[in-house]
């Protein structure tokens, strides 16, 4: 039906409204120079009517509007669009990645690196769904959420914005958050548009740097980056924004090996795909493969790319228009595009329901969706060390809260929160508590003392002093280290340990011999290696979100039990960044490869990846397989059984691994397979079954083939071990 009333539409347009619909502008452009955040009527009667732009982005100055305002910025929009000749709806698209996170007052959960230490795709898909019904309030149908990327250098500085460093974890909570966006009727008024990024390589630059070229062999681009949107497309996601970067040479963008052929015709992806900003232009001005900007629109589009974000000014439009008039582009690569965009509009229902009505949503900003939010933040948090059972605190002790990140809600947010950098996360969510204010809540301002102790970058010796002043007289330290907020480019560092500020402080404290609990706030791995065997507990909190320092407080002092588990392995050395699925030959010296005890000991990272303590403890035992030999086409079922043997109620998550204990393509160390979230009252036995299948046997050849060899696998959960053969 969608299709017939596409095809319909089309057929009425001309080619400028059908370049027009492949134009996506920035809210600010139409904005009134002399009234931020509002229109100039001119300006948007300009867009609308002279170059049919069919989709906005982006935020009004100063950021965050209210849910109402956003009200009058969609209904003025949705105005304009019905004096137009066809009357088509503008897409509205925005960066609402952990929540609805560009509207004030909205529930703003954890970022996506907690999300994936959550392992609970439960809890992630319900939270996608509070994000998908406060978007949708605030009259969006298109969130540029998830982020599909595969980090390949720690340093990244959208590291957070992943779900970690292993693909099949990332591929399930991926589907969880289409899932939870999307809905089983992305048109409904609680559903948004979901769009997978960014397609495809973006995680993997060589330099860490943001925009900088990547090189991965097609192999590894199957064997792990395609697998994470293949599971995504089959969960029904709509749209996919395309990466800025190069891989071995060829921008993305330029890419029809990538985008038409292998993600269009191979995967049969049928949504929309969209550039990210301004990069057709940058074919021109910053990759240089295009002496014109004419000449970039025909090679991008060309390459299969539908819509255009943000062009500069309107001269994509004017360009493509003369592409096709010449011949240049034809009308069928046209057609193709506004069909995804036209199906896409007709699915999220925007012919009927262009603004929404507010009396339908609610629950936006409510306390059930805020307990959401804080269900997640306790889930994702990590426990990496507890020495001496020094955690949990005992709520009659004075302690010192110290450390940049112990005072602002910037460093539980971090960017793309309310602002692009999310610098002004005090000011919108002042009605939340920081680290330090969830403490004092918590144990009364007279029992916590604070000073900032460093600046995130400036040295100053003389708050370091007062830090450990002011640390003579608590029992116990609160240490909060961490990073700025930040995305993008301007996020991109040179050194991946903490700031010399940060450690400086660390260092002065521990000389005093009090406990100090080191709460990490990061959005990457910063290394702590300087003075981590100083630290009595290390907590990584990741980037929480607004509820998150009532999360941490709560683990600190026992009243929850932590089972966040870490979604990437946390390097030791600078030139150590071996990820935990690794090859055999990887930190290895030759002559050791048969001896697995040297070979552990040459490994290793600060924390592994799946490292999550917990205040109990869980004994693993009977760990079974139905068969010891398979053939081709088989399933095997495992099982195995999980005990609470402390005395505290708990989560754990169950993590599955796989050996292939020999190929021709040089085998993982292991590699992560399934896994499941359980949750123990003290003695309680559960048995978590999984069924393993031959996919999960297979690797990518030489030939760009998944095939499996038959030999022996060793299937791993906690410590426990056991082989069968694929015959
Ligand atoms: O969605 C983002 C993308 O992740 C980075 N560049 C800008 C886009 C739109 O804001």
């Amino acid at each position: 039906e969608i299709d017939a009333k596409v095809s319909e539409l089309l057929s009425k347009m001309t080619l400028e409204e059908k370049v027009g619909q492949m134009t996506q502008i920035t809210v600010t452009i139409f904005e009134d120079s002399k009234k931020p955040g509002y229109f100039d009527p001119a300006k948007l009667k300009q867009g609308i009517q002279d170059y049919h732009i069919g989709s906005i982005l982006n935020v009004p100055n100063p950021g965050a509007p209210t849910i109402q305002r956003w009200q009058e910025t969609l209904t003025a929009i949705a105005n304009e669009t019905n004096k137009t000749r066809l009357k088509i709806p503008i897409l509205y698209g925005i960066d609402a990645i952990h929540g609805a996170s560009y509207t004030a007052g909205a529930t703003l959960f954890p970022q996506q690196i907690g999300l994936a230490a959550t392992f609970n795709t439960d809890l992630v898909k319900r939270g996608a769904e509070i994000s998908a019904y406060e978007t949708r309030a605030s009259s969006i149908p298109w969130v540029f959420s998830p982020d599909l990327d595969f980090p390949r250098n720690p340093a990244w500085s959208r590291m957070w914005e992943s779900f970690g460093e292993d693909a099949y974890l990332s591929s399930k909570m991926a589907v969880a958050l289409v899932d939870g966006f999307e809905g089983n009727n992305v048109g409904s008024k609680y559903s948004v548009a979901s769009c997978m990024k960014h397609y495809i390589g973006y995680g993997s630059t060589y330099t860490g740097k943001d925009r900088t070229p990547s090189i991965i062999p097609e192999r590894l681009l199957r064997q792990y980056d395609l697998t994470i949107y293949e599971a995504a497309i089959k969960a029904g996601a709509k749209s996919v924004m395309v990466s800025s970067g190069e891989i071995n040479g060829t921008p993305v963008h330029a890419s029809k090996h990538l985008i038409t052929d292998i993600l269009k015709n191979e995967l049969g992806f049928s949504g929309v795909v969209v550039t990210d900003w301004k990069d057709i232009i940058y074919l021109h001005t910053r990759h240089k493969i295009a002496e014109t900007k004419r000449d970039a629109v025909r090679i991008a589009i060309m390459a299969g790319i539908d819509m255009s974000m943000v062009p500069e000014e309107f001269s994509f439009y004017t360009d493509l228009v003369d592409l096709v008039k010449k011949g240049e582009v034809p009308m069928s690569r046209i057609d193709d595009a506004v069909t995804r965009i036209l199906r896409m509009k007709f699915e999220l229902n925007l012919f009927q329901n262009t603004v929404a009505n507010l009396k339908d949503y609610p629950k936006f900003g409510s306390p059930e969706h805020i307990q959401e939010a804080y269900k997640t933040a306790v889930e994702s948090i990590t426990l990496l060390k507890n020495n001496n059972a020094v955690l949990p605190l005992n709520k009659n002790e004075k302690i010192l809260v110290t450390g940049a990140t112990a005072n602002s809600m910037k460093y539980l947010n971090g960017g793309w929160s309310y602002t692009w950098q999310g610098e002004k996360s005090d000011t919108y969510a002042a009605d939340k508590f920081t680290i330090l204010e969830a403490f004092q809540n918590k144990i009364g301002k007279e029992n916590v003392l604070y000073t900032p102790g460093a600046d995130l970058e400036i040295e100053n010796e003389a708050e370091i002093q007062k830090a450990v002043d002011l640390a003579k007289n608590a029992s116990k330290i609160l240490l909060c280290l961490g990073e700025k907020n930040y995305t993008e480019t301007p996020g991109d560092i040179s050194n991946l340990f903490m700031s010399s500020s940060q450690i400086k402080l660390a260092l002065a404290l521990s000389k005093l011999n009090k406990p100090i609990i080191l709460v990490l706030n990061e959005g990457r791995p910063r290394l702590i290696s300087d003075f981590e065997d100083k630290m009595n507990a290390v907590i990584q909190c990741y980037l929480p979100g607004n509820e998150g320092a009532r999360a941490l407080v709560d683990i600190i002092y026992g009243d929850i039990n932590p089972s966040g588990r870490l979604p990437y392995n946390y390097p030791r050395y600078p030139n150590s960044l071996e990820k935990y699925n690794r090859k055999y030959t990887e930190s290895i010296s030759e002559g050791e490869q048969n001896d697995d005890a040297k070979y552990e000991k040459s490994y290793l990272p600060q924390y592994e990846f799946g490292t999550g303590l917990s205040y109990t403890s869980f004994k693993y035992s009977n760990l079974k397989m139905d068969k010891t030999e398979i053939n081709s086409n088989d399933e095997i079922n495992v099982s195995v059984e999980v005990t609470n043997s402390g005395k505290k109620a708990g989560k754990e998550s169950v993590l599955l691994y796989l050996s292939d204990n020999f190929a021709s393509i040089t085998p993982e160390f292991k590699s992560l397979k399934r896994f499941e979230k359980i949750s123990l009252e003290p003695n309680e036995t559960k048995t978590v079954k999984f069924t393993l299948n031959q996919k999960d046997l297979q690797f990518v050849n030489e030939d760009l083939k998944w095939i499996s060899e038959k030999g022996t696998f060793t299937i791993q959960v906690s410590n426990l071990k056991k082989d069968f053969a694929l015959k």
